[in-house]
């Protein structure tokens, strides 16, 4: 062994071309950043630390990092990075900003189709033995009007491919202008006013102190009712509790979920609501998004490494 390789730690599976991409100037170990003590272990040795959202690296992970100088996330949000904490310490923290955002997109557009015909309620009832055509009646998407909730790089691609479906796009995000929406062909409007105008929203803002809560019981109650609710974003968004009680008492009319308030979990009372359709935080998982995930925080470890400037992608 060369003792003088730089130590590449990676805490989660990654896609395969991570590991071409970082080439054999490095010294490549596994870990499962899932298990504390390990993680607290195997990173005092690290150069570099690569994780998806399940590895939190927190202030405690961070000192116990001592030969650290870059965490790279191999994905887009950085939710589970307490960047003050790395950036106080001189480590960098690297992401890849574009590598799974047509997926995202894709994955909210599959949740809004599945919610609009039923297609896995009626999948898991005629895989069950019953020919039910009447109960999975569901409706179109062509002429609502469909609410996006963050206008950055997803919403933009969730706005662009939910338009082809013959749809009015209305959206709320506060740091963009109207006429940068009006570019795009969709009208600005206050989340209180798409709440109540909407037939459908989908959610695609990052998860920070000011967008965690945004749509609590008192939101959901202004809402159009059946409003379809559609979150491949951040749990904790759209306040579980209330959007259980709002799709019990009928103001929402369906929700697909990609993701919540804690993962990993396999219990919640989403998962007894006949309206409601789940996946366990799919958004970024399709083999194009996890090869470019993989390919561009590679990029930007070795340059990292090498103490050189890292562009953003
Ligand atoms: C992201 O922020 O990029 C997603 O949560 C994707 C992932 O699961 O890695």
């Amino acid at each position: 062994t060369n003792a003088s390789r730089p130590v590449v730690l990676i805490a989660e599976k990654l896609a395969p071309s991570v590991i071409d991409a970082l080439g054999d100037g490095v010294e490549i170990r596994n870990v499962d950043g899932t298990d504390r003590p390990a993680l607290l272990d195997a990173v005092a040795e690290a150069d570099a630390l690569l994780v998806r959202s399940a590895t939190k690296v927190d202030a405690e992970v961070l000192s116990a990092a001592k030969k650290l100088k870059v965490v790279a996330r191999a994905g887009v949000g950085l939710d589970n990075v307490e960047v003050p904490a790395a950036t106080e310490r001189g480590v960098m923290v690297v992401n890849a900003p574009t590598s799974n955002i047509v997926s995202a997109a894709e994955h909210a557009m599959a949740l809004l189709l599945s919610l609009a015909r039923n297609v896995p309620q009626a999948d898991a009832s005629l895989k069950g033995g019953a020919w039910k055509r009447s109960s999975y009646t569901g409706v179109e998407l062509n002429g609502k009007t469909v609410g996006v909730v963050g206008l950055g790089k997803i919403g933009q691609l969730f706005a662009q491919r939910v338009a082809a479906f013959g749809t009015k796009l209305i959206a709320y995000d506060p740091y963009v202008s109207a006429a940068r929406a009006a570019q795009l062909g969709i009208e600005l409007v206050s989340l209180e006013e798409l709440l109540a105008r909407a037939d459908a929203i989908s959610i695609h803002l990052p998860k920070t102190a000011e967008t965690l809560g945004l749509i609590g019981a008192e939101e959901l109650k202004k809402a159009k009712p059946g409003l379809l609710v559609v979150n491949a974003a951040r749990g904790g968004l759209i306040d579980e509790d209330a959007l259980v009680d709002a799709l019990r008492n009928g103001q929402i009319g369906g929700a697909g979920i990609d993701v919540f308030k804690t993962e990993p979990t396999t219990e919640s009372p989403l998962f007894e609501l006949d309206n409601v359709v789940v996946t366990p935080h799919l958004g970024a998982s399709t083999a194009e998004a996890q090869d470019r995930a993989g390919t561009d925080v590679a990029r930007s470890v070795r340059l990292a490494l090498r103490g050189e400037f890292v562009p953003d992608a």
